[in-house]
């Protein structure tokens, strides 16, 4: 089943709660959060003290996107915050996999990321111990790109290393995926689908 898991960073952050309860009434069963440190990424978002004040308004999965530097060293306000799915970028920290095991003793789902410059394959040894890989297919950062093309090769490269190797994960992908575009990442084999500015920027 393709999951559609739409992006706050597109909302409008003064009624977050509200259109939270939209795209849920609309069938969303993820929501994504992406949390930005202004270091790992030139950008700034929001941090564990909004996602816990959320948490109170949907019972939706959260789906949290780490794009900070160390990510270590927050896991516990994530995970007490609520989220559901937590993942770090293979970029951010030299400790993958004492945070995943250690995401995963929450009892949450851990999750790795690689922007569209690092090979799929630096995450093959970390298959036995995530839930879901998330392919960038825009630099991580900001809402509203354009999909990179050459980052689609990535996820059948992964999709087809799990299922020779007997992992069954999620594969989910994020940055300038839209209607006209999302059937060129399904057929790729991702089945976890982030939209920002496609679900919010949208007119209904
Ligand atoms: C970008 C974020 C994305 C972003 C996607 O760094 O990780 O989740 O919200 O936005 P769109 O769908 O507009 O490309
Ligand atoms: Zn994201």
């Amino acid at each position: 089943m393709t999951i559609i898991s739409p992006s706050v960073l597109s909302a409008d952050f003064a009624y977050l709660a509200d259109d939270i309860k939209k795209v849920e009434a609309a069938g969303a069963k993820y929501l994504h959060l992406d949390v930005m440190d202004g270091a790992f990424v030139p950008n700034i978002t929001f941090g564990a003290p909004v996602i816990k004040r959320l948490r109170k308004h949907s019972n939706i999965v959260f789906d949290v996107h780490l794009m900070i530097e160390r990510p270590e060293r927050y896991i516990d306000d994530f995970v007490s915050a609520g989220a559901d799915v937590i993942t770090i970028h293979a970029e951010s920290t030299d400790k993958i996999e004492e945070t995943l095991s250690y995401i995963r003793s929450k009892g949450i789902k851990a999750a790795v990321s690689v922007k569209p410059n690092t090979p799929v394959e630096a995450i093959f040894p970390y298959l036995p111990m995530l839930d879901m890989v998330l392919i960038m297919t825009v630099e991580p950062g900001f809402g509203g790109q354009k999909l990179i093309p050459e980052t689609l090769p990535k996820i059948r490269a992964l999709k087809e290393y799990a299922d020779a190797n007997g992992y069954s994960i999620d594969i989910e992908v994020d940055g300038g995926i839209s209607a006209d575009n999302i059937g060129l990442v399904t057929q790729n084999g991702a089945n976890i689908i982030v939209a920002g500015s496609a679900v919010f920027g949208a007119e209904d």
